[in-house]
């Protein structure tokens, strides 16, 4: 091999490293679509309540939401069918899960969900048809969009993953039907933070500077704290609402650290309209692991 060869290989060497950055773009990983949907007032007691919610029993034995209501195989959801019940106010065993609706709502929103991750991060991308809806009310009049994103260990808390996010989702809550409390957020039973029984939170929001936000979920919703997360940015284009999440895979208090053979529970919300608390979309919950088959949501390294 002459000398230009060996330069022109090692060129060649470098430009594939190169690629093998540019591949680690989360925009290439495999894509899931998750509808998300309104859920009202359905807090953890509700789906327990027996009388109320058909699956109650199921959630008792430990069936996780998505063992019923989603065919993980067809990926046939009923999300948008219960979403477009619950948002217009409509009965289910004779209560209304939303008593104040938003009129014209729409029940759900189809969203593309990716991740993939390298040897530091993981890199969550979530992208949806904006639905255009406008109530004119602002609830939230900085943000007009939102998308949270829940993780925690499998395991730790209780109702975990039977419940996803349904396990900090509690009615006695602010913005909870009959509710006079107007600072009780999220929180979990016996929720600590030196035990490992928490939700990690991490948020996006759209309204000007777009910092990243991080907390977490134990005894209550803090929304600062967390070491995890680096960036999180989001654009409408073309009709087309992109978010991208870049988390560190370790964490300081308050973040779920993310290592290969553990089973985490994930799921999120999208706030749109410059809606707050209660009045979000949301999925179910999903397990997620990193390059692990047997996750709903396999995260694998690019
Ligand atoms: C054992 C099966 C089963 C499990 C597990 C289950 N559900 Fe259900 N769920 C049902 C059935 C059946 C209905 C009634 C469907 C209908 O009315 O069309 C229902 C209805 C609902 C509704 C809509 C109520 C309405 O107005 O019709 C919501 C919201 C809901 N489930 C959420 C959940 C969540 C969240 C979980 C997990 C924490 C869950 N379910 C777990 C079976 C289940």
């Amino acid at each position: 091999m002459n000398k230009s060869l060996i330069a022109v290989s090692a060129l060649g060497l470098i430009m594939a490293g190169l690629a093998g950055v540019a591949s680690a773009d989360v925009s290439k990983a495999p894509t899931k679509k998750i509808t998300v949907f309104y859920p009202g007032s359905s807090g953890m007691e509700w789906i327990q309540k027996g009388l109320e919610h058909s699956g109650a029993k199921g959630v008792k034995k430990g069936e996780a939401c998505i063992a019923c209501h989603v065919d993980e195989k067809t990926g046939n959801e009923e999300s948008a069918d219960i979403g477009k019940k619950i948002v217009s106010g409509g009965m289910s065993k004779d209560i209304a899960l939303e008593p104040t609706p938003i009129k014209g709502k729409p029940g759900s929103i189809p969203v593309t969900v990716q991740a993939s991750h390298d040897d530091g991060n993981i890199y969550l991308r979530f992208s949806w048809k904006d639905t255009g809806f406008n109530s004119g009310k602002k609830m939230d009049a900085d943000n007009p969009i939102k998308v949270g994103v829940m993780l925690e260990e499998a395991g730790k808390v209780e109702h975990d993953t039977v419940g996803g996010c349904w396990a900090t989702c509690h009615t006695d809550v602010r913005t909870m039907p009959g509710v006079k409390d107007d600072k009780k957020t999220k929180y979990i039973k016996d929720g600590n933070l030196a035990a490992g029984k928490f939700y990690d939170l991490i948020q996006f929001r759209s309204g000007k500077g777009q910092k990243p936000v991080d907390g977490y979920i134990a005894d209550k919703r803090v929304m600062e704290g967390g070491k995890a997360l680096t960036d999180a940015k989001g654009e409408l284009k073309g009709g087309i609402w992109t978010v991208t999440f870049t988390r560190k895979l370790s964490g300081g208090e308050g973040d779920v650290k993310l290592e290969p053979g553990k089973l985490y529970n994930f799921g999120f919300a999208i706030h749109d309209d410059h809606t707050a608390g209660r009045y979000h979309y949301v999925s179910l919950g999903y397990t997620l692991g990193l390059d692990n088959a047997k996750a709903n949501i396999n995260v694998m390294k690019q």
